[in-house]
């Protein structure tokens, strides 16, 4: 499915997707800092992903986020970007906005994402704070692409 406004396009078409481009980014990430190729390859074969385009042109990917999800419960946001020269454009938002009404994505009892400093961008589009943190539990392993 795609998605146009302006000069841009979103797209759900796993095929399209620029890897070079994103493994670039999320390996130079404060997040995914270091993540081999393979690793990014394979996060992205077993998500639900999308792309933003430049709808002229060569159709240059400058936007990326996946889905972690079981299509009936659960999704989990993970791993969203905006090349820097394309931000401030609502371009974020309006990923999100297309994520969150996806026909695919309908009826889940739970959206969940994690984020240093965007929370304003993830409030925008209905995510709130967790109520209660003592109800969430992780196992976080922040060294382990840099460990390999
Ligand atoms: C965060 C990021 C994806 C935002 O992309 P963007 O296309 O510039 O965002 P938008 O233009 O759609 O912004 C939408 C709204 O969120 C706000 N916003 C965006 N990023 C924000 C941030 N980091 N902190 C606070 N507010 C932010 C904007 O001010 C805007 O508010 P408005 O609707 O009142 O104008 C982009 O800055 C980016 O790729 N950053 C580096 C990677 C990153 O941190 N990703 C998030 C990981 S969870």
């Amino acid at each position: 499915v795609e998605w146009r406004r302006g000069d841009y396009t979103i797209s759900d078409d796993p095929s399209r997707l620029d890897r070079d481009a994103i493994h670039r980014f999320l390996a130079a990430s404060y997040w995914a800092a270091g993540i081999p190729r393979e690793v990014a390859d394979r996060s992205i074969d077993h998500a639900f992903p999308f792309g933003i385009y430049e709808s002229a042109g060569g159709g240059r990917q400058v936007g990326f986020a996946r889905i972690i999800t079981d299509y009936a419960t659960f999704a989990y946001v993970s791993d969203v970007f905006v090349l820097d020269e394309h931000r401030g454009r609502g371009l974020a938002r309006w990923l999100m906005e297309t994520i969150l009404a996806h026909p695919r994505l309908q009826g889940l009892r739970r959206w969940v994402l994690v984020t240093r400093d965007a929370q304003e961008l993830y409030r925008r589009v209905g995510f709130g704070d967790i109520e209660d943190p003592k109800r969430y539990m992780e196992i976080v392993r922040r060294d382990v692409y840099v460990r390999r």
